[in-house]
């Protein structure tokens, strides 16, 4: 989501220790091995290239062997010369559900029942799934948010119950089938057996220590352990057992909380009055009534896409918080271990460690591997080191008189959790991504521009700037294994700082110009794909005036070189990329293109920004399929 829809939620005011006070920032490039150069070379120049790691060199990565493309301000996707690129299932298309694939209407009077049975509104995490190794699969896929305003044919000017049950429809995660033809380019396959919608009223069963507490029953679920939809979807991730994981970000738009919420709703954001109107037709979402149900969301929830008759899954061990996302790594022992973030200013990062190792066999075979482990929260030290702290109830000051008398308690309040035991308030932590071999994780740190202004905490070793308008990527290694309870840290580059205006200039190899870094894959040939997400108040103005659109960057691991591979349309966010295993396909999307600093499109006049993809009268996010004019591997 873009920074001021994001940057409403900036409820923890916990007073946990400002890092300076634990040791001093001059200690930052006193670290031993890789993390040492990159922290040193970070906090040294602030310039945007990434730092290069001083470890060995990966012997298995690929230079970045594509021309760069310039900032551009087009209502266009660029990509690099030689390369296509291609736009599919936009946002309105069936999903190719068998005998029922209501076609698009660009009107928008498609209605909600049809909108279930469609691609939803404003595309992000995305994976593809194989089938057929990479010329057929799956493309799973969230719908973070909608834009009322193109949704339905006059937009907000009334307000209906309709109107709500279509904006729930237009929520949640898309399965789409898609293959490649002979011509090399890519269709959805309708109608598929796998084609699937998940919405904000799909059931999903409640698995691990919160299913059937007390705080999550309502009146429509006594037994609190089925709950109605998943919204606000975000980043996502794959399980090596073939799940996908999905963030359910700001669910706390969604409710309405009237002027007597308690301390607890207020610390997880609650507003008096919802940002979406859901509530005024949809109970549900009237926490002064359901004060249950907002428990209910803020879970990292996971699908099984290649059997289409499974019930989705709210994994509540993992932690309750605004999840970006969720990325998952493995243990040398076969256990999983799931970091995800907490896009909000001021939250948390946390990792999940499994208690269980990994089955052979599937989803199936592991389908409580997440419910039973240990849940951490990041603490980040002056010093280049970090700690991850377990949350955990009964111990510590996680006892049952502050709150906790049981791990269900505990993950439903993590937010409070966090508080207590002083984890690190961090920039917006959106996507992770995993380096296997170097078990390094990185982590994008979008913004945070109330870091530092009265009232708030000021800069810490890991969020080092204030008025944080720009953002940057921390990275970390583990001590040991991916479940060590230390680790060493730096970052891998602060973005968007003037100098690199005058490094781009020059033609310096050390990186192209971006700002607030929001997506990320990781590449198994050594590179990490940034994507951005600078909002569409502050795009093409200030210190935004040299970045353009936003954009899709590579970063080469070895080298420390950035080098820009996409620029998508006008007011857009690229966000979500996927590649196929022989690496010459790579799916990219691209969310809200021609957003309005509101959020919310003017009915009349749906195309003032933009018309992307296809010059219709409302734009559109859609997914873009990359590939080489000559079939070779994407980025050589
Ligand atoms: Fe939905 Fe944090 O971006
Ligand atoms: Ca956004
Ligand atoms: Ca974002
Ligand atoms: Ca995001």
């Amino acid at each position: 989501m873009p920074k001021h829809f994001d940057g409403m939620e900036d409820s923890n005011r916990s007073a946990n220790a400002d890092i300076h006070a634990v040791s001093s920032p001059a200690r930052r490039t006193v670290v031993g091995g890789a993390l040492g150069a990159a922290t040193a070379a970070a906090f040294g120049s602030l310039l945007a290239g990434c730092a290069a790691p001083g470890g060995a060199p990966r012997t298995d990565g690929v230079v970045l062997g594509f021309e760069p493309v310039p900032v551009d301000t087009g209502d266009r996707v660029v990509v690099p010369r030689g390369y296509l690129a291609e736009a599919i299932v936009p946002w309105g298309e069936p999903v190719g559900a068998p005998g029922r694939m209501p076609a698009w209407r660009d009107d928008a009077s498609n209605t909600a029942d049809d909108q279930a049975l469609q691609m939803g509104m404003h595309h992000d995490g995305l994976h593809y799934v194989p089938l057929d190794g990479s010329t057929r699969g799956l493309l799973v896929m969230n719908h973070e948010y909608v834009d009322d305003g193109l949704l339905h044919p006059d937009g907000m000017k009334t307000w209906s119950a309709s109107k709500v049950r279509k904006a729930q429809a237009a929520h949640g995660v898309s399965v789409v089938e898609v293959a490649r033809g002979a011509d090399g380019r890519w269709a959805p396959v309708r109608p598929s057996p796998y084609a699937r919608r998940f919405t904000a009223y799909s059931p999903f069963a409640v698995s691990g220590p919160a299913a059937g507490h007390p705080l999550m029953r309502t009146a429509a679920d006594p037994d609190g352990r089925t709950v109605l939809g998943t919204l606000n979807n975000c980043a996502s991730g794959m399980t090596p057992w073939g799940t996908y994981l999905s963030g359910e970000e700001n669910f706390a738009f969604y409710f309405a909380g009237g002027e007597q919420r308690t301390a607890d709703q207020r610390r997880w954001g609650l507003a008096a009055r919802a940002r979406e109107r859901w509530a005024e037709h949809d109970e549900r979402f009237d926490a002064t009534k359901h004060p249950n149900e907002f428990h209910r969301f803020g879970w990292v929830v996971e699908i099984d896409p290649l059997d289409p008759a499974s019930t989705p899954v709210k994994r509540t061990a993992l932690g309750r918080a605004a999840h970006e996302g969720a990325s998952v790594a493995t243990t040398r022992d076969g256990r999983a271990v799931v970091y995800s973030g907490e896009d909000a200013r001021f939250e948390y990062l946390y990792k999940f460690v499994s208690r269980d190792r990994i089955a052979p066999g599937g989803a199936k075979a592991n389908r409580e591997l997440l419910d039973h482990g240990t849940l951490y929260v990041a603490r980040f030290d002056a010093d280049g080191t970090g700690r991850w702290l377990p949350l955990v109830a009964g111990q510590g000051p996680l006892t049952a008189a502050a709150g906790f008398p049981d791990q269900g308690a505990v993950v439903i309040r993590s937010r409070q959790a966090s508080d207590l035991l002083g984890g690190t308030k961090m920039d917006r932590p959106e996507w992770l991504a995993i380096d296997p071999v170097r078990r390094e994780v990185f982590c994008t740190l979008t913004n945070n521009s109330a870091r530092g202004t009265p009232g708030n905490p000021g800069v810490d070793a890991a969020n080092p700037r204030a008025n944080n308008t720009m953002g940057g990527v921390i990275r970390w290694t583990e001590d040991g294994d991916f479940d060590g309870t230390t680790f060493r840290w730096g970052h891998l580059v602060l973005a968007g700082d003037p100098a690199n205006a005058r490094t781009e200039a020059r033609g310096d190899v050390r990186g192209d110009i971006f700002g607030c870094p929001d997506g990320l894959l990781f590449d198994a040939r050594g590179v990490l794909w940034i994507q951005t997400d600078a909002s569409a108040t502050q795009m093409y103005q200030g210190e935004f005036r040299n970045i353009g659109n936003n954009q899709m960057l590579a970063c080469d691991l070895r080298t420390g070189v950035i080098r820009r591979f996409l620029t998508g349309p006008v007011n857009c966010e690229v966000t979500g990329a996927s590649l196929t295993p022989d690496f010459r396909t790579l799916f990219v999307n691209i969310q809200h293109p021609g957003e309005t600093p509101s959020e919310r499109s003017d009915p009349d006049a749906p195309t003032r920004f933009s018309r992307w993809p296809d010059g219709g009268t409302r734009p559109r996010s859609a997914t873009v399929v990359i590939r080489r004019a000559d079939g070779a591997p994407i980025g050589t």
